[in-house]
């Protein structure tokens, strides 16, 4: 193995992902604020009722809206909140919830998660379908939510009118919809879409409103679009050890980050990056592009020795070693000296 001796000096930012980033100074200057003085804890605060107002406005509907310490856990009890036991959720194979949570979703909801064949990362309804022929029969689990991530772990993002297709095909088969939105903002931005269009109007009926990887410190929050499914939700929150007793901390960095739609705004950037990394990794020989990046991330294939060395000088995950990818992820924090400095080490390291 050749391993270059001169190497520019590494970035600043990390691509290892959005959430090695920081958090944005507004979400700061938030947590600050709601540092005055006392407040009731579990939610029982101005702050969490601010936050509540500001998801009821954006999706302009009486949404419920519970926050949790973090993206598992969100998932976890916004799931668990749908299910009983002898029901099962439906998602890809490649899904966070059944790939990175350690089995937490299955644990809690104490419900099986069958992982079905994705196509560039995404649930498909004819891949879904199989999976339904045994609803009724006492021998088998009952299909009851279909989870889709928007962004997909495979860095593709789901059109309204895929959303849509797949809530239909749930609801008429009776399954509730369930959106693993860790990087929502992302896929906003990406389709130009209305976030009520994407999410109330295409059907979606439960989903994790991420903001961690999108500027906040902590604490994501899951909104029931249909808020009838949040009867019990604040129970399930409890067991699953996801009720924060400050609360408010969580609260004000929704409420900041939604406000003059700073989230958006985040994504945008976090995108734009992703994008013109892609353009200046194009022309280096041996790195391979499959496809554009959608949102905030770039799958590119490597010459497998080479891996390594560019890891060891600036840390990436890999993402599917069959095929020598790694994954590049931007952020609302990555800077234009970042994307220079990062393509000009993947520059020197593969021609070494
Ligand atoms: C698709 C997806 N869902 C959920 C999460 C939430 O994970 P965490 O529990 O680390 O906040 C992540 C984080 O990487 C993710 O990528």
């Amino acid at each position: 193995m050749t391993v270059p001796t001169e190497l520019p000096p590494p970035p600043l930012g990390s691509f290892a992902s959005d959430n090695a980033a920081g958090v944005s100074p507004e979400v700061l200057a938030a947590l600050v604020a709601a540092n005055e003085g006392p407040a009731l804890a579990y939610g029982e605060d101005p702050w969490t009722a601010e936050m509540v107002a500001a998801f009821r406005d954006l999706f302009d509907a009486p949404v419920e809206v519970l926050v949790g310490w973090g993206g598992t856990g969100a998932n976890v009890f916004g799931l668990a909140s749908l299910l009983q036991p002898w029901q099962s959720v439906l998602c890809t194979d490649t899904a966070h919830i059944v790939v990175d949570e350690c089995g937490a979703p299955a644990r809690f909801t104490g419900s099986a998660i069958t992982p079905v064949p994705h196509v560039d990362g995404k649930l498909e309804v004819a891949a879904v379908a199989p999976f339904l022929h045994w609803l009724g029969t006492e021998h088998h689990v009952q299909p009851r939510v279909l989870s889709i991530s928007q962004v997909s772990e495979m860095g593709t993002v789901y059109s309204v009118d895929e959303i849509a297709a797949l809530c239909d095909f749930a609801h008429a088969n009776g399954l509730l919809v369930h959106l693993d939105g860790a990087r929502i903002a992302n896929a906003v931005v990406a389709t130009g879409a209305d976030v009520r269009t994407m999410l109330r109007d295409a059907g979606v009926d439960v989903l994790t409103f991420g903001l961690t990887k999108d500027g906040a410190m902590y604490g994501e929050s899951v909104v029931y679009l249909r808020p009838e499914l949040a009867e019990h939700a604040r129970f399930v929150r409890k067991q699953a050890g996801q009720l924060p007793s400050k609360a408010r901390f969580v609260s004000a960095q929704v409420t900041a980050l939604l406000a003059d739609e700073l989230w958006l705004r985040n994504a945008e950037h976090a995108n734009a990056m992703a994008r013109r990394l892609a353009e200046l990794v194009a022309d280096v020989p041996g790195v391979r592009v499959p496809r554009p990046p959608e949102a905030n991330s770039l799958f590119v294939q490597l010459p497998p020795e080479k891996i390594r060395p560019l890891q060891d000088w600036s840390f990436f995950w890999e993402w599917d070693l069959s095929q020598d990818m790694v994954r590049w992820m931007t952020s609302f924090a990555t800077t234009d000296d970042d994307l220079d400095r990062f393509a000009a080490g993947v520059r020197a390291v593969l021609a070494g």
